[in-house]
């Protein structure tokens, strides 16, 4: 199997973490502008539907759609003074330096920081879901996907749009892409085939989004963004439902051999996103906070409670998808759980999306 970032790794612990230290690497991953990717556009002659539930979803989706500038209140503010998320538990810098008594302002800062870090983070993730949602209008075999795609397109540009918004206007900033998940997002959007891009986009991507975004909202205080993040919440769980609806067909219809691919290129991904283990956003924020990346990591995967908290944003969603279309078998399970992907048994219990 393939290991993404090999020469990136290295053991803090038990642990293999991916980090990029060296800031020229850095600076090239955030260079590479043109990606090389491949792609295979069908004609399809067939203008009827082939599919009923994917023609629901698209007039689902044509009744869904918001206007980024207009339905969001722009005129709410957001203090910089002011909490926003709770001081402990809310986010991973200040609940660090909470714990080694740093002043409640310092705290406070970290917690900007991390936030405006994150939101720039899913805004660079919401290009790449706007660019791969455009390969799959071309490489998508049938008319009913290609009208979903193409709907879902005009989703990606208006999450776009929000969070650029956003940044723009409340926090002031847009932070660089981390270069491991640049590396990733590149991955994704030059995966092979048809079902490599649908698996990456609908089910990997969306997963992790809608996971990411359930826990920023269960933290966050400010009326504005929890106004955003419950609209392109809405959004994210109809292409939820989309990837379910493709993935279900297209593993039924593949080979073992095409199956074990999937089931490796899904792992691949996530035990890389993992293993960084917001070392990019350590090293970037770390300096001015007098905290040390390495330290920082330890000193979690001491924490009691690790393994569930690591989890979270993979138990929300991507992990029960996968298990549920069969592209977590025997074979990768124990390799979740060994990295901390994967915990607990009850798979299903906690995914938010719906049964389609
Ligand atoms: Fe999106
Ligand atoms: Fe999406």
């Amino acid at each position: 199997m393939e290991t993404i970032l090999a020469s990136n790794r290295r053991k803090i612990g038990d642990f293999e973490v991916v980090e990029f230290v060296d800031e020229s690497q850095i600076e090239s991953v955030r260079k590479k502008l043109d990606v090389d990717v491949p792609l295979e556009l069908h004609w399809t002659w067939e203008y009827g539907s082939e599919v009923e539930e994917l023609r629901a979803l698209y007039e689902r989706g044509k009744r869904g759609q918001w206007n980024a500038e207009t339905d969001i209140d722009w005129s709410i503010p957001l203090p910089r003074d002011e909490w926003f998320m709770p001081q402990i538990g809310g986010a991973l810098m200040p609940s660090v330096l909470t714990q080694m008594g740093a002043d409640e302002a310092t705290c406070r800062e970290a917690a900007w920081d991390e936030f405006s870090h994150l939101i720039s983070q899913l805004l660079h993730g919401e290009q790449a879901a706007l660019q791969l949602c455009g390969q799959l209008v071309n490489t998508c075999p049938t008319m009913d996907q290609k009208w979903y795609a193409g709907s879902q397109v005009i989703d990606e540009v208006r999450h776009v749009e929000v969070f650029s918004k956003f940044l723009h206007r409340k926090m002031g900033v847009v932070h660089p892409i981390d270069p491991t998940l640049k590396v990733l997002l590149d991955k994704l959007l030059a995966a092979p085939t048809w079902q490599t891009k649908c698996l990456g986009m609908q089910t990997l991507f969306e997963g992790m989004a809608v996971g990411i975004m359930d826990l920023v909202q269960r933290a966050n205080t400010n009326p504005l963004i929890k106004e955003m993040i419950t609209r392109v919440h809405q959004d994210e769980a109809r292409h939820a439902a989309f990837g379910i609806l493709t993935m279900r067909r297209l593993v039924k219809e593949s080979d073992p051999e095409t199956l074990a691919e999937l089931e490796d290129f899904a792992f691949n991904i996530l035990e890389t996103l993992n293993a960084n283990q917001q070392l990019d956003m350590l090293h970037r924020f770390g300096p001015k906070y007098g905290l040390d990346p390495e330290s920082v990591v330890q000193a979690t995967h001491g924490w009691d409670q690790w393994s569930f908290i690591n989890s979270e944003p993979f138990m929300h969603t991507v992990v029960p998808n996968l298990m549920r279309l069969g592209l977590i078998t025997e074979r990768t399970e124990q390799k979740y759980r060994d990295c901390g992907i994967l915990f607990g048994d009850h798979l299903t219990a906690r995914s938010t999306l719906p049964e389609v």
